[in-house]
Protein backbone atom coordinates (compact mmCIF):
# COMPACT_ATOMS: atom_id res chain seq x y z
CA UNK A 1 0.00 0.00 0.00
CA UNK A 2 1.15 3.40 -1.10
CA UNK A 3 2.55 4.69 2.42
CA UNK A 4 0.92 8.57 1.42
CA UNK A 5 -2.57 6.82 1.42
CA UNK A 6 -4.29 6.50 4.59
CA UNK A 7 -5.26 3.09 5.22
CA UNK A 8 -9.44 2.97 6.42
CA UNK A 9 -9.78 -1.22 6.47
CA UNK A 10 -9.42 -0.76 10.22
CA UNK A 11 -7.41 0.56 12.50
CA UNK A 12 -5.48 -2.04 13.22
CA UNK A 13 -3.61 -1.71 10.09
CA UNK A 14 -1.50 0.89 11.56
CA UNK A 15 1.90 0.47 12.20
CA UNK A 16 4.51 1.64 14.60
CA UNK A 17 6.23 5.62 13.52
CA UNK A 18 10.28 5.98 13.22
CA UNK A 19 9.92 6.96 17.06
CA UNK A 20 8.39 4.52 17.94
CA UNK A 21 10.54 1.83 16.75
CA UNK A 22 13.62 3.82 18.05
CA UNK A 23 11.79 3.78 21.49
CA UNK A 24 11.43 -0.15 21.27
CA UNK A 25 15.08 -0.54 19.99
CA UNK A 26 16.01 1.48 22.79
CA UNK A 27 14.08 -0.18 25.94
CA UNK A 28 15.67 -1.45 28.70
CA UNK A 29 14.30 -4.89 28.33
CA UNK A 30 14.99 -8.51 31.05
CA UNK A 31 14.05 -11.50 31.65
CA UNK A 32 10.17 -11.07 32.06
CA UNK A 33 9.73 -14.72 34.31
CA UNK A 34 12.65 -13.37 37.26
CA UNK A 35 10.99 -9.90 36.82
CA UNK A 36 13.65 -8.61 35.27
CA UNK A 37 11.87 -6.48 32.58
CA UNK A 38 11.40 -2.48 33.88
CA UNK A 39 9.50 -1.66 30.80
CA UNK A 40 7.37 -4.01 31.09
CA UNK A 41 7.00 -3.05 34.52
CA UNK A 42 6.77 0.11 33.84
CA UNK A 43 3.89 0.05 31.26
CA UNK A 44 1.89 -2.48 34.03
CA UNK A 45 2.28 -0.16 36.86
CA UNK A 46 1.45 3.12 34.57
CA UNK A 47 -1.96 1.06 33.06
CA UNK A 48 -2.72 0.06 36.73
CA UNK A 49 -2.77 3.41 37.68
CA UNK A 50 -4.28 5.35 35.39
CA UNK A 51 -7.41 3.12 35.80
CA UNK A 52 -6.84 3.02 40.18
CA UNK A 53 -7.22 -0.62 39.40
CA UNK A 54 -4.64 -3.10 41.96
CA UNK A 55 -2.91 -4.37 38.76
CA UNK A 56 -2.31 -5.01 35.25
CA UNK A 57 -0.82 -7.24 32.89
CA UNK A 58 0.62 -7.07 29.62
CA UNK A 59 -0.47 -9.55 26.99
CA UNK A 60 0.78 -10.01 23.47
CA UNK A 61 -2.74 -9.45 22.10
CA UNK A 62 -6.47 -7.88 22.83
CA UNK A 63 -7.76 -11.82 21.70
CA UNK A 64 -5.45 -12.90 25.41
CA UNK A 65 -6.02 -10.34 27.27
CA UNK A 66 -10.06 -11.08 27.19
CA UNK A 67 -9.62 -14.79 27.50
CA UNK A 68 -7.23 -14.11 30.22
CA UNK A 69 -10.23 -11.95 32.11
CA UNK A 70 -12.99 -14.31 31.54
CA UNK A 71 -10.61 -17.50 32.11
CA UNK A 72 -9.93 -15.99 35.51
CA UNK A 73 -13.31 -14.86 36.45
CA UNK A 74 -15.51 -18.23 35.44
CA UNK A 75 -15.82 -21.42 36.31
CA UNK A 76 -15.79 -25.00 34.46
CA UNK A 77 -19.72 -25.28 33.75
CA UNK A 78 -20.25 -20.93 33.79
CA UNK A 79 -22.25 -18.80 31.29
CA UNK A 80 -20.88 -15.73 30.48
CA UNK A 81 -23.49 -13.19 29.51
CA UNK A 82 -22.55 -10.46 25.65
CA UNK A 83 -24.65 -9.03 23.20
CA UNK A 84 -24.44 -11.10 20.44
CA UNK A 85 -21.87 -9.17 17.86
CA UNK A 86 -19.28 -9.37 20.98
CA UNK A 87 -15.54 -9.58 19.65
CA UNK A 88 -15.51 -12.30 22.75
CA UNK A 89 -18.16 -14.28 21.28
CA UNK A 90 -17.49 -14.06 17.41
CA UNK A 91 -13.98 -13.90 16.70
CA UNK A 92 -11.87 -15.55 19.40
CA UNK A 93 -12.08 -18.93 18.17
CA UNK A 94 -14.99 -19.74 20.27
CA UNK A 95 -12.16 -19.37 23.73
CA UNK A 96 -14.65 -19.34 25.52
CA UNK A 97 -15.62 -22.39 25.66
CA UNK A 98 -11.83 -23.88 25.07
CA UNK A 99 -10.47 -21.58 27.78
CA UNK A 100 -12.42 -20.96 30.24
CA UNK A 101 -14.80 -24.40 29.71
CA UNK A 102 -17.90 -22.18 29.81
CA UNK A 103 -20.76 -21.52 27.91
CA UNK A 104 -22.27 -18.00 26.04
CA UNK A 105 -25.93 -16.51 26.26
CA UNK A 106 -25.70 -13.81 23.74
CA UNK A 107 -28.29 -10.94 23.80
CA UNK A 108 -29.98 -8.75 20.97
CA UNK A 109 -28.94 -5.28 22.09
CA UNK A 110 -29.22 -1.87 20.12
CA UNK A 111 -25.99 -1.82 17.72
CA UNK A 112 -24.38 -4.10 20.31
CA UNK A 113 -24.85 -2.36 23.53
CA UNK A 114 -27.05 -4.35 26.02
CA UNK A 115 -29.31 -3.00 28.49
CA UNK A 116 -29.51 -3.61 32.85
CA UNK A 117 -33.26 -4.81 31.49
CA UNK A 118 -31.54 -7.49 29.64
CA UNK A 119 -28.87 -8.84 31.62
CA UNK A 120 -31.61 -9.07 34.44
CA UNK A 121 -34.10 -11.36 32.62
CA UNK A 122 -30.93 -13.36 30.94
CA UNK A 123 -29.50 -14.49 34.24
CA UNK A 124 -29.92 -17.73 35.30
CA UNK A 125 -31.69 -19.33 38.10
CA UNK A 126 -29.44 -20.82 40.66
CA UNK A 127 -31.08 -23.18 42.26
CA UNK A 128 -32.32 -24.97 38.60
CA UNK A 129 -29.21 -27.88 38.36
CA UNK A 130 -29.93 -28.17 34.83
CA UNK A 131 -28.96 -24.84 34.08
CA UNK A 132 -25.16 -23.50 33.80
CA UNK A 133 -24.18 -20.88 36.01
CA UNK A 134 -24.57 -17.24 34.96
CA UNK A 135 -21.30 -16.11 36.28
CA UNK A 136 -19.81 -12.89 34.07
CA UNK A 137 -21.25 -10.01 32.19
CA UNK A 138 -18.89 -9.28 29.21
CA UNK A 139 -19.63 -5.52 27.38
CA UNK A 140 -17.45 -3.94 24.85
CA UNK A 141 -16.77 -0.10 24.20
CA UNK A 142 -16.63 0.90 21.52
CA UNK A 143 -18.56 -1.65 19.90
CA UNK A 144 -17.00 -2.81 16.53
CA UNK A 145 -19.50 -5.06 14.91
CA UNK A 146 -21.55 -2.47 16.60
CA UNK A 147 -19.91 0.34 13.67
CA UNK A 148 -18.34 2.20 16.87
CA UNK A 149 -21.35 2.20 19.30
CA UNK A 150 -20.39 3.78 22.86
CA UNK A 151 -21.97 2.60 25.62
CA UNK A 152 -24.21 4.99 27.65
CA UNK A 153 -22.13 5.15 31.42
CA UNK A 154 -25.56 5.24 33.16
CA UNK A 155 -26.70 1.99 31.83
CA UNK A 156 -23.20 1.08 32.71
CA UNK A 157 -23.71 1.94 36.12
CA UNK A 158 -27.02 -0.20 36.01
CA UNK A 159 -25.75 -3.34 34.77
CA UNK A 160 -23.33 -3.27 37.19
CA UNK A 161 -25.87 -3.19 39.60
CA UNK A 162 -27.61 -6.04 37.82
CA UNK A 163 -24.64 -8.03 38.35
CA UNK A 164 -24.12 -6.97 42.37
CA UNK A 165 -27.44 -7.99 42.83
CA UNK A 166 -26.53 -11.53 40.86
CA UNK A 167 -23.01 -11.98 42.00
CA UNK A 168 -21.64 -11.53 38.77
CA UNK A 169 -18.39 -10.67 37.35
CA UNK A 170 -18.51 -7.53 35.54
CA UNK A 171 -15.64 -7.45 32.11
CA UNK A 172 -15.29 -4.46 29.11
CA UNK A 173 -13.33 -5.66 26.17
CA UNK A 174 -12.16 -2.03 25.85
CA UNK A 175 -10.06 -2.51 22.90
CA UNK A 176 -11.75 0.44 21.87
CA UNK A 177 -12.16 2.62 24.96
CA UNK A 178 -9.68 5.64 24.82
CA UNK A 179 -11.79 6.62 21.35
CA UNK A 180 -15.14 6.18 23.95
CA UNK A 181 -13.05 8.29 26.69
CA UNK A 182 -12.12 11.19 24.11
CA UNK A 183 -15.80 11.37 22.78
CA UNK A 184 -18.01 10.93 25.90
CA UNK A 185 -15.25 12.98 27.98
CA UNK A 186 -15.20 10.09 30.97
CA UNK A 187 -12.76 8.99 32.89
CA UNK A 188 -10.09 5.96 33.31
CA UNK A 189 -11.01 5.91 36.67
CA UNK A 190 -14.61 5.80 36.48
CA UNK A 191 -14.58 2.34 34.09
CA UNK A 192 -11.92 1.08 36.59
CA UNK A 193 -14.19 1.14 39.39
CA UNK A 194 -16.82 -0.61 38.23
CA UNK A 195 -15.51 -2.96 36.20
CA UNK A 196 -13.76 -6.27 37.74
CA UNK A 197 -11.59 -6.65 34.70
CA UNK A 198 -10.83 -4.54 31.52
CA UNK A 199 -9.11 -5.17 28.75
CA UNK A 200 -7.29 -2.41 26.42
CA UNK A 201 -5.20 -2.35 23.00
CA UNK A 202 -1.91 0.06 22.60
C1 LIG B 1 -13.30 -5.19 20.14
C2 LIG B 1 -12.07 -6.02 19.95
N1 LIG B 1 -11.66 -6.81 20.95
C3 LIG B 1 -10.56 -7.57 20.84
C4 LIG B 1 -9.80 -7.55 19.69
C5 LIG B 1 -8.63 -8.49 19.61
O1 LIG B 1 -7.42 -7.90 19.46
P1 LIG B 1 -6.20 -8.74 18.81
O2 LIG B 1 -6.41 -8.70 17.32
O3 LIG B 1 -4.99 -7.99 19.28
O4 LIG B 1 -6.27 -10.14 19.35
C6 LIG B 1 -10.17 -6.74 18.62
C7 LIG B 1 -9.37 -6.69 17.39
O5 LIG B 1 -9.51 -5.85 16.53
C8 LIG B 1 -11.35 -5.96 18.74
O6 LIG B 1 -11.80 -5.20 17.74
Amino acid sequence: MNQSKIDLRSDTVTKPSSLMLEAMMAAEVGDDVFGDDPTVHKLEEKTASMFGMEAALFCTSGTMTNQLAIRSLCSPGSEVICDKLSHVFLYEGGGIALNAFSSVKTLNGDRGRITAGQVAASVNNANDIHLPVSRLVALENTMNKGGGSIYDFQEIIKIKQVCKDNNLSLHLDGARLFNALVERKESMKDFGNIFDSISICL
